[in-house]
């Protein structure tokens, strides 16, 4: 897949942002979410299928489960579930994160479909996000890769992600994630 270059535009958000090379990030709504767990369980058993036990894995990889997870956090006031398309209809992408986490926003998925990366899609959902974040009045985020996702490591530190430590999961016994930090997320907002 030949790479697309995207431009970037520092507008406030809205509901709707197109940009010049045909892909372009909204707001979910309920009818995205067949789509978006489709892709997060795609992407859970591509990336992680290597790296985690069958039963740590096994709720991510089923798509009911994760339809009726998604549905009940996008009914939460603090979720922001932000879709990339490649034309209308077409979601390619997404990032969820959960604005009222203590002590501050946490980026809780990021997904692109395996066919389409390396285009700059990942990187247009994160700066996306961070305007969404400080349009709703923070100035911080936070998320965890996990252990052995060294591309998405690599990812986020090229976005100005700082490491902060190593955390055990909640959801698996001996799994861990590398915590990643963006103090000021402007500079993500505005490249
Ligand atoms: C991490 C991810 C969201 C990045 O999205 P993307 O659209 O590929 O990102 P961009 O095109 O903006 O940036 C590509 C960069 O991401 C990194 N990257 C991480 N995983 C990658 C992958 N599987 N393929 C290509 N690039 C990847 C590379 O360092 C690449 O840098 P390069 O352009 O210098 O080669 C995407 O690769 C993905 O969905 N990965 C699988 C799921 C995942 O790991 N999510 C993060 C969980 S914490």
């Amino acid at each position: 897949m030949a790479r697309r270059r995207i431009r970037q535009r520092s507008n406030a958000p809205s509901a709707d942002q197109t940009v010049s090379s045909g892909f372009s990030v909204r707001v979910a709504t309920a009818a995205d979410l067949e789509r978006v767990s489709e892709i997060k369980v795609r992407n859970w058993a591509d990336t992680y299928g290597s790296l985690l036990e069958p039963a740590a894995l096994r709720p991510f990889v089923d798509r009911d489960a994760q339809l009726v997870e998604l549905s009940e956090k996008l009914a939460e006031p603090g979720t922001l579930l932000l879709v990339a398309e490649e034309g209308p209809g077409h979601i390619v992408g997404f990032a969820l994160t959960y604005l009222d986490d203590e002590p501050e926003p946490w980026l809780e998925s990021l997904h692109v479909l395996r066919e389409l990366r390396g285009a700059g899609i990942g990187t247009l959902l994160m700066r996306r996000t961070a305007e969404h974040v400080i349009a709703r009045g923070h100035s911080t985020m936070r998320l965890g890769v996990i252990s052995g996702n060294a591309a998405a490591a690599r990812f986020y530190e090229r976005l100005g992600g700082t490491m902060i430590g190593l955390e055990p999961v909640s959801w698996a016994q001996g799994v861990a994630h590398e915590m990643y930090r963006w103090a000021d997320l402007s500079s993500l907002a505005q490249s």
